[in-house]
């Protein structure tokens, strides 16, 4: 991979932290799974400078930097996050010139589709249903079956903690499943990334498309209850879901959280009272049955946030 100089633009303007910044943030609605928790202080950056200005009041104030794209992909701890959580999806803006459709990470990644769509570029729309936002999907190469986001990622902007911007050039091999180079850069945060679509007519073929993953993630119940998704990473060549199935944890319950009865691999929150705590219980079950029956040890997929 390459490093590079960036060509976004920087807006002058006045920040006003205050504004910005939420002391005690309810993060309920910041979590797909619904988890009830708190950020010390919370923030919703819509431009480049206000970023940057409270990565340098965290770094003033010696407060520890947590990011939260669509909050679909993260379990939050029942403790809090301490420090600053910055949420992305304020960051949502996107151009196109020529081939090259670029976007602010905080968008919604299924937005992202629809404009890409919408502007006669395909490479996307295989990806519809896929819940959070494209830094979110970049940052774990979210994808369905063979394809996934990194496929036709071009570069991707990202802040060091010290504000500056650095431009990735993106080469597929860098990538790989559920894998991003960016999981060990912790101290970035990804902004801008623009991918290298195909030019077509057909954008009613698109829709079709994108409309054909959803409806399939749709058939498997993954929109019936608050969750995160997968829970485990597939193990090479075998379904983590699959093992979790065999090894009877469908439907098995601990507090408030369920493992789903459509899919062993998706822990679900069906009347909202789940702790985080209730989660990593089940989700440690199903990994020691599923270890104990093959042998096989399962990794999380999904990032645990705050103190475990
Ligand atoms: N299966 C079972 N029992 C289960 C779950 C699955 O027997 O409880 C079997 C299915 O019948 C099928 C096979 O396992 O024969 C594969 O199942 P599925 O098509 O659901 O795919 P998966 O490998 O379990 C992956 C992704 C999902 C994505 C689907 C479809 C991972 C960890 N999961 O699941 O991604 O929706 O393929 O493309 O890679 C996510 O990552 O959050 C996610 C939902």
């Amino acid at each position: 991979m390459g490093i590079m100089a960036t060509n976004v633009p920087s807006q002058n303007e006045k920040i006003n932290l205050e504004r910005m910044v939420t002391e005690h943030l309810d993060l309920t609605r910041y979590s797909t799974m619904h988890l009830h928790t708190t950020a010390r202080y919370g923030a919703f950056p819509t431009t480049l400078e206000e970023l940057r200005a409270l990565l340098s009041w965290a770094s003033t104030e010696h407060l520890p930097v947590t990011v939260i794209g669509g909050g679909s992909n993260s379990l939050f701890s029942d403790r809090g996050i301490d420090g600053l959580v910055i949420i992305t999806t304020g960051m949502n803006h996107f151009h196109i010139n020529g081939e090259m459709f670029c976007v602010r990470c905080g968008m919604n990644l299924e937005s992202a589709i629809d404009h890409a769509s919408e502007a006669g570029l395909a490479g996307l729309e295989m990806l519809g249903g896929i819940p959070g936002t494209v830094g979110g999907a970049i940052w774990g190469n979210s994808g369905v079956s063979t394809i996934r986001v990194s496929s036709c990622l071009y570069y991707v902007d990202y802040l060091t903690m010290d504000g500056k911007l650095h431009r990735m050039q993106v080469h597929n091999d860098d990538f790989s499943y559920r894998y991003s180079p960016f999981m060990e850069m912790p101290q970035t945060i990804l902004f801008e990334a623009a991918f290298r679509l195909t030019p077509t007519r057909q954008t009613a073929q698109l829709r079709i498309i994108k409309e054909g993953t959803k409806a399939r993630r749709r058939e498997q119940h993954q929109f019936d209850w608050p969750s995160v998704g997968c829970i485990f990473k597939n193990p090479p060549d075998v379904s983590a879901g699959a093992l979790l199935d065999q090894a009877g944890m469908k439907g098995k319950r601990i507090g408030g959280a369920m493992v789903s009865p459509y899919h062993a691999n998706f822990i679900v929150n069906p009347e909202g009272n789940a702790t985080g705590q209730d989660i990593w219980e089940l989700a440690r079950q199903g990994r020691e049955a599923v270890e104990k029956n093959t042998g096989i040890h399962l990794e999380f997929e999904v990032n645990f946030l705050g103190q475990w």
